[in-house]
């Protein structure tokens, strides 16, 4: 049995909920949602949290649910975008577990958040340019944390859970 947790991390938009999901299934793990997770505990939404308390705020929160969850064991967790990048958070992921960074190209992030009817309050606001040029820099500075990851999937929309799994298994 699996004891330490499995982390998704990855950029918004590249499948970590989906995959995170089926991945636990197929393995028999809990599955965590480290946004569902904070909304939960803060009792807002992560949009409400953005509009009251800044980026700032969900920051703090991000850390201190992500401490708490990495005491969770034989978990699935799927971060937030932002999540490995702030904090340390990216040593909690490693120390409590194997991470696996999502990794879809800049290109299909974009054509998959302009198609996205989430709301995700870093990119509402902003035209498809000014999205395009949003992901390529903050992609290139939040790779510098994902590429921390021990298991690096390139993903396309045809990424199974089975597609990880064989990585995983190759890794331990
Ligand atoms: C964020 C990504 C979001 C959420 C928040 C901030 C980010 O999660 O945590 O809006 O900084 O990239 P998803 O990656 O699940 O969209």
């Amino acid at each position: 049995m699996v004891r330490e947790n499995i982390y998704l991390v990855g950029f918004m938009g590249c499948g970590k909920s989906t995959l995170g999901r089926a991945v636990a299934k197929e393995l028999n793990m809990e599955f965590i949602d480290l946004d569902k997770y904070i909304e939960q505990r803060s009792f807002k939404t992560v949009a409400q949290i953005f509009k009251e308390e800044g980026e700032e705020g969900f920051r703090k929160r991000e850390s201190i649910y992500l401490n708490e969850v990495s005491q969770f064991e034989h978990s699935v967790i799927a971060t937030g975008g932002g999540a490995p990048c702030f904090n340390n958070n990216m040593d909690t992921i490693l120390e409590h577990g194997t991470s696996i960074y999502i990794r879809v190209s800049s290109t299909d992030l974009s054509a998959r958040l302009i198609n996205s009817s989430s709301v995700r309050p870093l990119i509402q606001n902003k035209s498809k340019e000014e999205l395009i040029s949003f992901i390529d820099d903050s992609l290139r500075e939040r790779e510098l944390f994902y590429n921390r990851s021990s298991i690096v999937v390139e993903a396309t929309d045809r990424t199974t859970a089975k597609d990880i799994i064989k990585q995983l298994s190759k890794e331990s």
